[in-house]
């Protein structure tokens, strides 16, 4: 489906385990106090949050936001609409913002813009994957699982047209 198939593995299921249960390691410690706020945006990153939060030895709470694009559908306009807003309250709390993959950085900077506005205690992001490409990337990027190859990648949580997202490891498309 979808037109292309699986090309090569770049990230498999153990590198992508152990790499996580560091992640959880270095949150557990980056947060000795406080409220934490695991938030995913979905949909790529339910998986990775998913096995991320049970890395983490701390209490936890658990939201999801879902962002869209406005306009064109192009995700270059540079404007992020919130579709699901988290009916957690955000004031005073330590959020670790749980994302699939920074490419262009574009979706990353309207959400650290909407949730700064909220008034957090502290805002951190998780990204499992960064492609280095993001100019002048945010103080706020602390967490990173793996640097990615300037492909197109698919599986744990990352979708080609909705395919693939189910995918243990992940892989570049032919
Ligand atoms: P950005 O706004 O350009 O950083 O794009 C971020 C979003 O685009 C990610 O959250 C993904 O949903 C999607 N995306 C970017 N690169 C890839 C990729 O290589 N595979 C799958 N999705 C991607
Ligand atoms: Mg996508």
């Amino acid at each position: 489906m979808g037109g292309k198939e699986i090309h090569r593995v770049v990230f498999d299921e153990a590198a992508i385990a152990a790499r996580v249960a560091q992640l959880g390691r270095e949150i557990t410690e980056a947060y000795p106090e406080g409220d934490l706020l695991v938030l995913g945006l979905l949909k790529g990153s339910f998986i990775f949050l998913g096995d991320l939060v049970r890395q983490i030895d701390r209490p936890l709470q658990v939201d999801f936001i879902v962002a869209s694009s406005y306009g064109t559908g192009k995700s270059s306009s540079g404007h992020v609409r919130l579709l699901y807003d988290p009916m957690t309250v955000l004031e005073g709390r330590h959020i670790v913002l749980v994302e699939d993959i920074i490419d262009t950085g574009t979706t990353l900077r309207c959400l650290l813009d909407l949730l700064r506005a909220r008034q957090p205690r502290s805002l951190a992001v998780c990204a499992l994957l960064d492609k280095g490409i993001m100019s002048g990337p945010p103080d706020e990027i602390r967490f990173v699982g793996f640097q990615a190859p300037k492909a197109f990648l698919v599986g744990y949580g990352l979708d080609h047209a909705e395919e693939y997202r189910h995918l243990p490891f992940i892989a570049d498309l032919a």
